[in-house]
């Protein structure tokens, strides 16, 4: 059980306080339970009044948790690794690497034993309970696995995945949130230009999007299913569509997708050529 648990979020910046918001609130976890770093933590400070120790000693907070949450950029894990050697004990911590585009192999080559460590994908959903996280592991720990799923299931839902696809996964769920936020963005310009005021049309649009979700999740429907409900034929919904589609409304989309996905494997290449 996740509860009887201690965390520690290693580089409580932008996603790692997602994490921490969304934990905080999860009424089956308890805030009592977490601790969070950062070298500047005058920017947090404020979740100590909720019961959650802030330090920015990264060794204290591992010596005080089992499950050890690496938020931090890239360049900076494999410093803050060396640093924790000999803290970071297999068979006692499970280590959650949240960073993009560092293998669970190159992780390993901090440890001379073997060390449960899983790579998640959570997005900044997380800090509302609503986080959709790709988690992948070469464990075979199963218990090990369980906490972590039952983990991130406090901050939205969790899909186990092979690690050829956590890249993917990054684009899609992680850099997924932004795509998703500009197209909320362009309706509710388009809502201002039919006549409402920014706050009402951001309501409506906001709404909207979140009942099509709904739909796509409750009914478990491809979208055009749910389209064809909606365009009439020679109606006004259609027109509209098409007219989207002609100025590129898919193929941007779509090739948004593939260009953070081609710019993160040429990034990873960049590094590893280093
Ligand atoms: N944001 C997302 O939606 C998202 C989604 C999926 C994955 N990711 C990945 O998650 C990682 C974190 O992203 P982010 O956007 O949250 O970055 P971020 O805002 O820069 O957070 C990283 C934090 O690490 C802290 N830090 C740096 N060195 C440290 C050290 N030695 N000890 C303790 N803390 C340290 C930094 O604070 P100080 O400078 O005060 O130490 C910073 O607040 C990245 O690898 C990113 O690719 C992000």
């Amino acid at each position: 059980m996740i509860n009887r648990k201690n965390i520690a979020v290693i580089g409580c910046g932008n996603l790692g306080l997602s994490l921490v918001n969304g934990l905080r609130t999860s009424v089956h976890f308890p805030s009592k339970n977490l601790v969070v770093t950062r070298r500047n933590t005058s920017e947090i400070l404020f979740l100590e009044d909720e019961g959650i120790t802030v330090t920015d000693d990264n060794i204290k907070a591992v010596k005080q948790a089992e499950i050890i949450l690496f938020a931090l950029k890239p360049f900076d894990l494999s410093r803050v690794l060396k640093s924790l050697t000999g803290y970071l004990i297999p068979g006692r911590h499970i280590l959650v690497s949240l960073a993009t585009g560092i293998s669970i192999k190159e992780i390993k080559k901090f440890f001379s034993d073997p060390v449960d460590i899983f790579r998640a994908v959570p997005n900044t959903a997380a800090d509302v309970g609503a986080s959709i996280t790709a988690v992948c592991t070469t464990s075979d720990n199963k218990a090990a696995a369980a906490l972590v799923r039952d983990l991130f299931n406090q901050l939205g839902n969790t899909v186990f995945l092979e690690e050829d696809l956590i890249d993917s996964s990054t684009v899609l769920n992680a850099c997924g949130i932004a795509y998703a936020l500009r197209f909320i963005r362009a309706m509710i310009q388009g809502g201002i230009q039919i006549g409402f005021d920014s706050g009402t049309a951001a309501s409506i649009s906001v709404q909207t999007v979140l009942g099509a979700a709904e739909l796509l999740l409750k009914r478990n429907q491809h979208p055009e299913f749910e389209i064809d409900k909606v365009t009439t034929p020679r109606g006004y919904t259609i027109a509209g569509l098409n007219e989207m589609e002609h100025h590129g409304f898919s193929s941007a989309l779509i090739k948004g997708i593939v260009t953070s996905f081609e710019k993160m494997h040429s990034d990873k290449n960049a590094r590893e050529a280093l």
